[in-house]
């Protein structure tokens, strides 16, 4: 009897865990504070392989809430064997907006020494309209508002380059600024960004209670320091760290609904 009871309990936390991983969450975050000026949606970890939000959905968010430019902050294919199933999955809900993204550890991970493959996988992005931002700064403009979208490379797999990313900047336009891991931002002397987007941590994913997750799996100092997701202060700069849409190690989530973020940026 007890043992069927826990048998019942496990079976059902599971089920839960399983259906979480499906309970996209829309986020929303105005710094405006009147809905003017750039609508970005911020997407994170899409982790292609082992997600369970169909580019279908994301698709029709993007219909509903129409932004301006779309950002995704790295994390799609584990294998190069994902690669042709994630461009499919990246062009159904990129047509028709602009989109910019930077490359995650696992990109990195997946091509490994093959630098000429990983070339390759970001070409064929590119060929879709999207733009691979690696240490570069693009400028984007709303109502004739001028705004700096700058591209950290990875922390720990790439070379970020902090300078050399911020050469493109023009002056009196917003400093936005992307990146995989925003551990980054510790690196960054104070207030020369203004904004970051970033991800990997997944929200904790499998969440637990003492921060036992991160103590256990990440060895990142942001998540040492209790910010794990969501909007914080950090040298001066504005972090935001998205859940992420897809997972990593087991296609499971608790406390984490995977996340699309609506931002608005004046
Ligand atoms: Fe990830």
């Amino acid at each position: 009897m007890v043992l069927g009871v826990i048998i019942l309990v496990i079976a059902a936390f599971y089920a839960y865990m399983v259906f979480e991983t499906t309970w996209l969450k829309i986020e929303r975050l105005d710094f405006s504070r009147k809905g003017k000026g750039l609508r970005i949606m911020h997407l994170s970890d899409l982790h292609i392989n082992m997600t369970r939000i169909s580019a279908e959905r994301i698709k029709k968010a993007v219909k509903a809430e129409k932004p301006d430019l779309i950002l995704i902050t790295g994390d799609y294919i584990n294998k190069p064997v994902h690669a042709s199933e994630f461009l499919r999955y990246l062009r159904t809900f990129t047509r028709g907006c602009r989109t910019i993204m930077c490359l995650g550890n696992h990109e990195y991970k997946a091509f490994r020494s093959n630098k000429e493959g990983l070339q390759n996988f970001i070409r064929e992005i590119e060929a879709l309209g999207v733009e691979v931002l690696i240490n570069r700064t693009v400028v984007v403009e709303k109502d004739g508002q001028k705004y700096n979208i700058i591209g950290f490379d990875d922390l720990r797999r790439g070379s970020p380059d902090i300078e050399k990313a911020m050469e493109g900047c023009i002056p009196n336009a917003p400093k936005i600024s992307i990146t995989h891991n925003p551990d980054l931002v510790l690196s960054i002397p104070g207030k020369i960004v203004d904004y970051m987007f970033a991800g990997h941590f997944h929200g904790g994913q499998i969440w637990m209670p003492f921060n036992l997750e991160f103590m256990i799996l990440r060895d990142d100092q942001l998540c040492r320091m209790g910010i794990t997701r969501g909007l914080k202060r950090v040298n001066g700069i504005r972090v935001y760290l998205n859940r992420g849409l897809g997972n990593g190690v087991v296609p499971l989530r608790f406390l984490s609904r995977p996340e699309i973020l609506i931002c608005t940026i004046p």
